[in-house]
C-alpha cells in the first residue's frame, strides 16, 4: 500500500538563488516544489536598494521555466548606509517582504553587513513601525568566540538587546542550530519566528567530521552536537507556529566546496521536502508537517497560505541525483546519507 501525504503547497522562507547561469540552473528545483520563497540578497554586489531588488526580481521571473508557479519574495541587504525611506517605499509597494541582517564577516558575501548597530537604528525603527520583518543571521563574528558558540553568544549579546531596544520589530531567527535558539524562540511572543534548515534537522557535527571530512555538510551556522539537533527536531515537529521551514539551500559549484578552503552551504532544494517527510515520519509527526512547511511561515509574514496542494508518497528508498549540471558548473545535491523513502509525486 502506498502511503501518501497531501499538503498545501510549501513556501521556502530562506533561499539562495544566486544570479546568472547559477540561478537559471537551480531555480527550477525550488519552483517545482515551493510556491514562494524569501530570496536572500547576498549577491556580489548585494541587493541593497529597492531598485536593486526590483531588477533582481525581474531576472528571477525571466529565468523561470515555462508554466512555473513561483513567486520570489524579495529582501534587502541591510548595510550601515541603508536609507530608511527607500526601505519604506520598497515595502509599501509590496516589492520587499523583509530586510536581511548579516553581521559583517559572518558568512558568504557578508562583508557589507553591519558592524555598528547604532548606524542601523533608524532603519530598524522604520521597520518596526511598518511591520516589515528583519531576517537575522544570528552569529557573532569576534575571532575569540568559538565557532560552535557563535549563535548562543549572539542571542545574549546582540539579538536580545536589539529586540528590547526596538519594540514592535518583527524578527526571524534564521536557520537556528542550537537548543539555546529554540528555547529563546519558544519563550518569545508572536513578533518572533525561527526558520530551521533540512540539514540541521538531519545531521550533527559527527556526520560532518567522523570518518573523514564531508565538505557538502559544511554550512553556516555550522552543524552542532546531536543534542541540539534533537531539540530542533522537537521544535519543528511540535506544531508551534513560531517554527517554519527555511531551507537555506545555498548552491556552490562542487569544486569550490571540495577545496582546501571550501565554501559554506548545502544545496538542498531538490530534496528538501523528501528529507523533511523522512524527519517528520521518523518521530511519527507527519500530521505536523503541513504547519511547518505551509502554514506557519505565511501566518508570520501576514500572507495567505497557498491554495494549491502537493502530494508526497512513501515507497522504496530513492537516491537523488548526486549532481545538478548548471551553466556555472556542477552543483552537488545534498545527500543526507540515509535512504529517502518519500518523494514528491
Ligand atoms: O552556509 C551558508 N551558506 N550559510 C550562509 O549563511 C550563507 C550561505 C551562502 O550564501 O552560501
Ligand atoms: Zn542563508
Amino acid at each position: 500500500m502506498t502511503q501518501t501525504l497531501t499538503l498545501r503547497r510549501p513556501d521556502d522562507w530562506h533561499l539562495h538563488l544566486r544570479d546568472g547561469a547559477m540561478m537559471e540552473g537551480v531555480l527550477p528545483s525550488s519552483a517545482a516544489h515551493f510556491a514562494r520563497a524569501i530570496i536572500m540578497p547576498n549577491l556580489v554586489p548585494p541587493v541593497v536598494t529597492g531598485d536593486d531588488a526590483a531588477a533582481y526580481r525581474d531576472r528571477i521571473l525571466a529565468a523561470l521555466p515555462e508554466g512555473a508557479d513561483f513567486e520570489p519574495l524579495m529582501t534587502l541587504y541591510l548595510t550601515e548606509t541603508t536609507d530608511p525611506d527607500d526601505v519604506r517605499s520598497a515595502a509599501a509597494c509590496g516589492l520587499v517582504k523583509a530586510v536581511k541582517l548579516y553581521p559583517a564577516g559572518a558568512t558568504t558575501n557578508s562583508a557589507s553587513g553591519v558592524r555598528d548597530f547604532d548606524k542601523v537604528r533608524g532603519v530598524l525603527e522604520a521597520m518596526a513601525e511598518i511591520g516589515l520583518p528583519l531576517c537575522v543571521h544570528g552569529e557573532v563574528t569576534r575571532p575569540e568566540i568559538d565557532i560552535f558558540d557563535r549563535e548562543a553568544v549572539f542571542i545574549d549579546e546582540v539579538l536580545d538587546p536589539l529586540r528590547r531596544a526596538t519594540p514592535g520589530l518583527r524578527v526571524v531567527m534564521e536557520h537556528i542550530t542550537t537548543s539555546d535558539a529554540a528555547e529563546y524562540a519558544a519563550g518569545a511572543g508572536d513578533d518572533l519566528g525561527a526558520t530551521i534548515t533540512v540539514q540541521h534537522l538531519m545531521l550533527d557535527r559527527n556526520d560532518m567530521l567522523v570518518g573523514g571530512i564531508r565538505p557538502h555538510y559544511y554550512c553556516l551556522p555550522i552543524l552542532k552536537r546531536g543534542t541540539h539537533r534533537a531539540r530542533l527536531v522537537e521544535a519543528a515537529t511540535s506544531g508551534d507556529p513560531r517554527y517554519f521551514i527555511g531551507t537555506d539551500s545555498a548552491p556552490h559549484v562542487t569544486d569550490t566546496k571540495e577545496a582546501a578552503c571550501g565554501c559554506a552551504g548545502c544545496f538542498t532544494a531538490p530534496v528538501a521536502l523528501s528529507c523533511l517527510a523522512e524527519v517528520f515520519d521518523e518521530v511519527d509527526a507527519l500530521d505536523k508537517m503541513e504547519g511547518f512547511t505551509s502554514l506557519h511561515g505565511p501566518a508570520f509574514y501576514g500572507l495567505e497560505p497557498n491554495e494549491t496542494m502537493i502530494t508526497l508518497e512513501r515507497g522504496e528508498p530513492v537516491h537523488p541525483p548526486s549532481q545538478l549540471e548548471t551553466g556555472a558548473g556542477p552543483v552537488t545535491v545534498f545527500d543526507p546519507n540515509r535512504a529517502l523513502h518519500w518523494r514528491v509525486r
